[in-house]
């Protein structure tokens, strides 16, 4: 599905945190269909018949090593990555992303705090232990720099024959790169793992404002999102948090 906005089904926000700034009320979207079977374009040219019940989880169990980052090489879109100029690539997170901006791309997006080092280790081992088959981060690295990151949480259900939902979360491209569609190749790449490790749906929340950009990746609106916060702050004030 090479075109723009020909994409899989659907995005939405997480029922718990988004980490976008909340300045205006969020809303929910999610893919045009999502109970129904159809047979739905995949990033560039590849077709996927999608069914009503949810694939096994059994798909793509990631494989796990330290070149290869967070989860293994056949979870990332070979269409996307043929996309991108050719400085750029697409690919797993990987531990040593530290010392090469990820953490600043992500500061576009809303408040990431002063994390050190081994903070991050412990959050990136988390994820790829305890945490493994739930967090698919994907980055965009141009001559040894993050420019761009999106991630994708998938929620393991009883409901829906133990059906898995894709939630896609934190999506930031760095100022000088935005309008380049790397937002829009990012979303289609996390669609392509949600897709490919057996989600049914994928939802995300976003405000107003971006509404529009996630129109254009094949999203529709599809509800609404509401937030308790625990210690009285705004989404704009996130408190930091030990796992
Ligand atoms: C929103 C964001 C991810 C978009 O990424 P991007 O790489 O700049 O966008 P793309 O170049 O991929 O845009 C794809 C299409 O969406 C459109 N678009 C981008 N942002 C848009 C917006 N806020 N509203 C409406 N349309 C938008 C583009 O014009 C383009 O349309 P076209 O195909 O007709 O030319 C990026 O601007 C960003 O990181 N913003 C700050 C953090 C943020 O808000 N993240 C989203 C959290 S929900």
């Amino acid at each position: 599905m090479a075109e723009v906005n020909g994409i899989p089904n659907g995005v939405v926000v997480p029922t718990h945190t988004s980490s976008e700034l909340k300045t205006t009320p969020s809303i929910t979207m999610t893919a045009p269909t999502d109970t129904e079977p159809s047979t739905a374009p995949l990033t560039n040219g590849v077709s996927e018949t999608k069914t009503a019940e949810p694939a096994v989880e059994s798909a793509a169990e990631p494989t796990t090593s330290a070149e290869e980052g967070m989860f293994g090489v056949e979870l990332v879109s070979p269409a996307i990555a043929a996309s991108l100029p050719p400085t750029y690539t697409i690919r797993a997170l990987r531990k040593s992303d530290y010392s090469i901006g990820f953490l600043d791309v992500l500061r576009v997006l809303t408040t990431v705090g002063d994390i050190t080092e081994e903070e991050w280790n412990g959050r990136y081992e988390w994820m790829t232990t305890q945490g493994k088959g739930g967090y698919y981060l994907l980055v965009v690295e141009d001559q040894g720099r993050i420019v761009a990151t999106g991630a994708l949480l998938v929620e393991r259900k009883f409901i829906h024959h133990l059906g898995l939902v894709g939630h896609i979360e934190d999506i930031a491209v760095a100022k000088d790169q935005q309008g380049k569609k790397l937002g829009l190749k990012l979303i289609q790449a996390l669609d392509f793992i949600a897709e490919n490790v057996g989600c049914y749906k994928c939802i995300l929340d976003c405000s107003e404002a971006n509404e529009g950009f996630y129109v254009k990746c094949g999203y529709k609106r599809a509800g609404l999102e509401m937030a308790h916060y625990y210690d009285g702050s705004t989404s704009k004030d996130m408190p930091v948090k030990k796992a």
